[in-house]
């Protein structure tokens, strides 16, 4: 990168261009007198359908299944709100629009922190309380969410031996072989950064997608141009880091609460537990965003 006070810049249309506005949009008036009188809160939501959900499969149906099911439902929908927002983010990276792309992943921060905090409610369980309807969950355990191994995959974090496992579910495995070979997040920011004059190694760019982001001395040279010489692209590279450390944020306080919960016991999934959790933890998404702090 040659300039020293480079700037990203940016054309692209403000917020509110996104949708039409009201006065000019002649569709907006018709379609809402048509659907006003058949549409209530309860059939735009589905609420019968969202309510039939919680099916305990305690016998005599323990109290607290009812938390456990519903925070983990609760979860299961934020991980689909995290992927809408996270693919529409790729799409404007790859449009080359940086502030839309800013205030994508400020949403999605915001939904993280509402992830983390959401452990307090389930740390209000306590061991004996787990324990009481825990057999009856038999095998099944959030090792074996698709959702979460998607956002894993869409941030970079990709591994095979996930894939393998969904084998028995084909919508699942659909969806996570297609991120599996998908540019992730991280490559779509570097080309971005690519395409606004900042040299990027030939070999990244061409790199094989499938396989897990590592370190890249070139990219790291750019990301240092990019602190000293962008503000822009800096605040993306920190939107960028918020959101690896808010991740790695919610495993911390997952094997806390796991640890507070079930001790040293094995999880349902089969794994040694806290122990196997333990060591999923730093190992960031972004790994030269971590590793140019210290190039100042
Ligand atoms: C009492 C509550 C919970 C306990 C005791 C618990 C326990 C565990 C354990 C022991 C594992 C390791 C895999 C295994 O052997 O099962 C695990 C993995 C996991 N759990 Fe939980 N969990 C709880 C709540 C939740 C909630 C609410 C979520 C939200 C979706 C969640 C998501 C996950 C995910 C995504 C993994 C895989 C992590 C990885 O492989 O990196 N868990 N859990």
């Amino acid at each position: 990168m040659a300039s020293s006070s480079h700037e990203s810049s940016s054309q692209e249309p403000a917020f509110h261009d996104r949708a039409k506005p009201f006065d000019e949009n002649p569709d907006v008036e018709t379609v809402a007198e048509s659907l006003a009188p058949a549409m209530t809160y309860g059939s735009y939501l589905k609420i019968d359908e969202l309510l039939s959900l919680q099916q305990p499969v305690s016998r005599p149906v323990e109290h607290d299944e009812t938390l456990f099911i519903i925070i983990h439902q609760v979860y299961e929908l934020w991980f689909k709100e995290v992927l809408h927002e996270l693919d529409e983010l790729v799409e404007f990276l790859n449009d080359d629009r940086p502030a839309l792309s800013s205030h994508q992943l400020v949403r999605v921060l915001k939904i993280l922190k509402t992830l983390v905090a959401q452990i307090d409610v389930l740390e209000t369980m306590t061991p004996l309380e787990f324990d009481s309807f825990r057999e009856f969950l038999a095998n099944s355990s959030g090792f074996q969410s698709a959702q979460f191994r998607e956002i894993e995959f869409l941030l970079g974090l990709k591994d095979r031996r996930h894939l393998e496992r969904f084998s028995g579910n084909k919508r699942e495995h659909d969806n996570l072989q297609r991120r599996y070979h998908a540019p992730s997040l991280w490559d779509a920011f570097i080309r971005y950064v690519a395409r606004q004059g900042y040299e990027i190694p030939e070999d990244f760019l061409a790199r094989d997608v499938t396989r897990a982001t590592g370190y890249s001395a070139g990219v790291q040279q750019a990301l240092i141009d990019i602190y000293r010489n962008d503000p822009a692209l800096t605040r993306l590279c920190e939107y960028l880091t918020d959101l690896d450390e808010g991740l790695q944020e919610w495993r911390f306080r997952h094997v806390m609460m796991v640890q507070r919960t079930i001790g040293t016991k094995m999880g349902t999934g089969g794994s040694s537990g806290a122990e196997y959790l333990r060591s999923t933890l730093f190992r960031p998404a972004f790994p030269d965003l971590w590793a140019v702090r210290s190039a100042f």
